[in-house]
This record gives structure tokens, C-alpha cells and sequence, in this order.
């Protein structure tokens, strides 16, 4: 399985957001990962819609939606709209996890659903023949730059495991604390997806960090 290398925005200059963009191409990352928090759901604000729009306008690169708010299925149909490839939700965040994939899948695009550190692998087996990808978190959502949790890994092993059971072709992505030290393990435990922020888009040498993920 290919390495899919997905650069967080959020850890970008984001008041040169376009040039930003083609740094993180130039330097060979595949997908551009859009973090979108409500300052409910984790306590952050980031950017939505319209910032979506003028990316999507702005860029051919896929585009790689994780909502971060609370009951994603008043917005998904527009996060779709508006340029986004995948979209991913928090389970945690919805009552009507079955309804917000339909929805995406509804619109012919590509859905994913996330669970939080606490959140047990366990909860997602159920959505695996009914989804694109699963995204564990391997920090609290919320912020960039923290510190990657270990024990997220054996979420990913397991996860990676009844994927392989069921005969799926399912990925997994992991988000948070991604470095050249993180992401070998993260891959090495099944995950094929890899989320980073800060540590490719503060690197001197972009293209050098996004290789030493893969
Ligand atoms: C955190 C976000 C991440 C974040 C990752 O809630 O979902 O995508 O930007 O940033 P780094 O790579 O800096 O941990
Ligand atoms: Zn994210």
C-alpha cells in the first residue's frame, strides 16, 4: 500500500495561503488536509467555507475535509459543494452517523469518519463497508503542534486488522504529532494516510520531510 502524504493547512502561513499551497506540491504531498473547527466540538476556531471555496478555485490538488464541529449533518452537503474530495466527521459529533455518510455519498464524493484518542477502535468496525477511511486521531483535535500520542497505535493495528477480516479496502489516516520519527510507526501499525502540520510546513527543506514520512 502507497503512502498518501496529506499536508495540514493549519500549519501553514495562512496569509499566503495560495503560496503555501504550491510549496506543499512542489515538495511532493499528495492531498491538502482543511481542519475545520466550530469552537464547540474541540475548542478552537479555524477556517470554513468560504476560505474552502477560494482554495478549491485557487487549486487542482485533492482536497481532504476534516470537520471538527458538531452535528456535521447540517453542513456536509456544502463542504461538499465547495470543493471538497473527502470529508470526514468526528463520530463523537453526530447522533446520525449513518445519515451524514449518506449524504457525502449521496454527492459521489469520498467520506471518512474519525474517533478521538478515548474513543475505542472498536466503535467504527460497524461503518467499515460503509466508508473510504477511517482517521484516528493520534492527538486531541483542536490544535496543531502537540505531541503525538502513543497509544493511538494499537487503535490503528486493530483497526487495520478487521479491515483486513472483512476483505476491505479501507484507509487509514492518522493526524497529529506527525513527524519522520511518528510517521514510520504509524505506518508500520497500517495506516497509509499520513496527516502533518508543523513539521513539514516549518521544515528548512519541504520536499526532505515530506520523503522521510513516506
Ligand atoms: C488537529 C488537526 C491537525 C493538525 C495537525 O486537531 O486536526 O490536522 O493540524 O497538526 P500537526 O501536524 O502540527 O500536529
Ligand atoms: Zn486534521
Amino acid at each position: 500500500m502507497s503512502t498518501i502524504v496529506s499536508a495540514s493547512l493549519l500549519g501553514c502561513d495562512l496569509a499566503n495561503l495560495k503560496s503555501e499551497v504550491a510549496r506543499a506540491k512542489n515538495a511532493g504531498v499528495d492531498w491538502l488536509h482543511f481542519d475545520v473547527m466550530d469552537g464547540n466540538f474541540v475548542d478552537n476556531i479555524s477556517f470554513g467555507l468560504p476560505v474552502l471555496k477560494s482554495l478549491n478555485n485557487a487549486t487542482d490538488m485533492f482536497i481532504d475535509v476534516h470537520l471538527m464541529i458538531d452535528s456535521p449533518e447540517r453542513y456536509v452537503d456544502k463542504f461538499v459543494d465547495f470543493g471538497g474530495d473527502i470529508i470526514t466527521f468526528h463520530l463523537e459529533a453526530t447522533k446520525v452517523p449513518e445519515k451524514v455518510i449518506s449524504i457525502i455519498k449521496d454527492k459521489n464524493v469520498k467520506v471518512g469518519i474519525s474517533i478521538k484518542p478515548k474513543t475505542p477502535a472498536s466503535a467504527v468496525y460497524k461503518y467499515l463497508d460503509k466508508v473510504d477511511m477511517i482517521l484516528v486521531m493520534t492527538v486531541e483535535p483542536g490544535f496543531g503542534g502537540q505531541c503525538f500520542l502513543p497509544n493511538t497505535l494499537n487503535k490503528v493495528k486493530d483497526i487495520r486488522t478487521k479491515i483486513n477480516e472483512l476483505g476491505l479496502n479501507v484507509d487509514i489516516q492518522v493526524d497529529g504529532g506527525i513527524n519522520d520519527i511518528t510517521a514510520p510507526q504509524a505506518i508500520q501499525a497500517g495506516a497509509n494516510v499520513i496527516v502533518s502540520g508543523t513539521y513539514i510546513f516549518a521544515a528548512k527543506d519541504m520536499a526532505a520531510a515530506v520523503k522521510s514520512i513516506r
